[in-house]
């Protein structure tokens, strides 16, 4: 008789989601996620900060996610896993917002921490690239990211404990102060004490939410559970396989997932790319499909293209399934959500980048170097305009070319688009 090992009988009870962006983030994947988390026990973010911002609207009401897990709203356990940097300011002040609602989280001890030295070399760095700058949201990610592979980092299990906190500070503040004063003529903006006492309190608030993150979810798994992996960031924004260096410092293909989390590889079964109807970017870098002057204006007023975190202005272009499709290579989607269907609405028609053109070739692969990228033109197939109410439950209710656009999408992937999304709102959804 065949035996079958046991981590193989493992796999038929893998009821495990991740949620990945497929472009440049704010695809729509807080949205995504407060939705499946009716369904979910766990909600895990792994990878990112906040840089990230995820808004979830319930009763016309609005949320912005930018370290808690979007699945908070559905009073699910939200973790945050190791690959996360979390800063504790930050997350004091969400909580705040979610006071009087009913949390449960346990934040991994070897999550990494912002520190106020991240925020002020994030800054600094910008400023010496001047025109070469990437644009980033200035909160301390890639400096604290920096720190994690130089080993330099300080990590949830000091924060929480004073003794080892002030040890750290005391170990890296003078190194940070002379960086910043030597190399950029920059300086902090808070003393060595002020900055102790700040995370020292902050430390000993959260102290009650420390927990191995990668062994409850190992757990959880084993016995069954319905567990969501909450991205951050978007595919081309992966510090490897993004337009380097116009990327984070974080990964956010789904494959970050085993390493953020600390899980083992066999234990993803859907994964979910979230896919945006048109395509935008914040920050610097090559963008192969965007549109400039009224139309453009046009879409980010009606589709409210103002970033969650910074509030800057997202740039906007066609749907670019050039880039989609080696999305879809990447992380290994299993289907995708196509969001914000509703904001091409009234358009007389609609543009689809489906290849670029690069020195008289035609290719249909994201180039990993950016001065190719950057020489890449699109080729476009034009599609009908259409009308989305926003009404719509079900995908029969859509108007015939706004089916249409989705079906060539489903089409050209190769891969169904499970969940359209034809407003901001929870109940805004079609689930097919
Ligand atoms: P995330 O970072 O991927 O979670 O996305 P963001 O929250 O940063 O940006 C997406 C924005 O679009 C938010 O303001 C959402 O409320 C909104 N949104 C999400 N889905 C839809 C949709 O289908 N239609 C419209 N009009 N807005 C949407
Ligand atoms: P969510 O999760 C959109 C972009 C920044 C910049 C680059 C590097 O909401 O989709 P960083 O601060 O990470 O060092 O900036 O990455 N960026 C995002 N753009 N959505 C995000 O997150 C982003 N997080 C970072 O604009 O171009
Ligand atoms: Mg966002």
């Amino acid at each position: 008789m065949l035996h079958i090992p046991f981590f193989w009988s493992e796999l038929f009870y893998m009821p495990s989601t991740v949620v990945v962006g497929s472009q440049f983030g704010d695809e729509g994947k807080g949205k995504v996620v407060d939705l499946l988390a009716r369904n979910a026990e766990l909600v895990v973010r792994f990878n990112g900060g906040n840089n990230a911002g995820h808004t979830v609207v319930v009763e016309g009401k609005k949320y912005k996610f930018h370290l808690m897990p979007s699945g908070a709203l559905q009073g699910k356990q939200c973790l945050v896993a190791a690959g996360v940097a979390l800063d504790p300011r930050v997350l004091l002040k969400e909580l705040e917002q979610l006071e009087g609602k009913e949390l449960s989280l346990a934040i991994d001890p070897r999550t990494q921490i912002v520190m106020p030295w991240h925020n002020a070399l994030d800054g600094a760095k910008e400023t010496a690239k001047g025109k070469a700058k990437i644009g980033t949201t200035g909160r301390g990610i890639g400096p604290c990211y920096a720190d994690r592979a130089s080993r330099t980092g300080i990590r949830f299990c000091e924060l929480v404990e004073s003794e080892r906190l002030r040890q750290r500070v005391e170990e890296l503040f003078p190194e940070k102060e002379r960086l910043l004063k030597q190399v950029y003529g920059s300086e902090m903006q808070q003393g060595k004490e002020e900055i102790l006492s700040l995370y020292d309190s902050l430390g000993k608030g959260f102290a009650k939410y420390l927990g191995d993150v990668s062994l409850q979810v190992s757990n959880a798994l084993k016995a069954g559970k319905n567990v969501l992996f909450e991205g951050a960031q978007g595919t081309f924004l992966d510090n490897d396989f993004g337009t380097y260096p116009f990327v984070t410092s974080s990964h956010p293909i789904a494959g970050a997932v085993f390493t953020g989390v600390g899980i083992g590889v066999q234990r993803i079964d859907r994964v979910i790319g979230i896919v945006k109807a048109y395509t935008t970017r914040v920050g610097s870098g090559p963008f192969v499909t965007e549109l400039h002057g009224e139309l453009a204006d046009r879409i980010r007023e009606k589709g409210k293209e103002f970033g969650t975190t910074t509030g800057r202005p997202r740039r906007i272009g066609w749907l670019d399934l050039v880039l989609i499709k080696t999305a879809l290579r990447l992380n290994g989607f299993t289907e995708i959500a196509l969001t914000k269907l509703d904001v091409l609405s009234g358009l007389k028609e609609v543009k689809v980048c489906t290849a670029y053109e690069y020195n008289g070739k035609t290719i249909e692969e994201v180039p990993a170097d950016l001065g190719r990228l950057g020489q890449c033109k699109p080729v476009f197939e034009k599609l009908p305009g259409f009308e989305v109410q926003g009404t719509e439950t079900e995908f029969g209710q859509l108007q015939q070319e706004a089916r249409d656009y989705v079906g060539f999408v489903e089409e050209r992937l190769g891969v169904g688009a499970k969940i359209v999304s034809v407003g901001p709102g929870r109940e805004e959804t079609i689930l097919r």
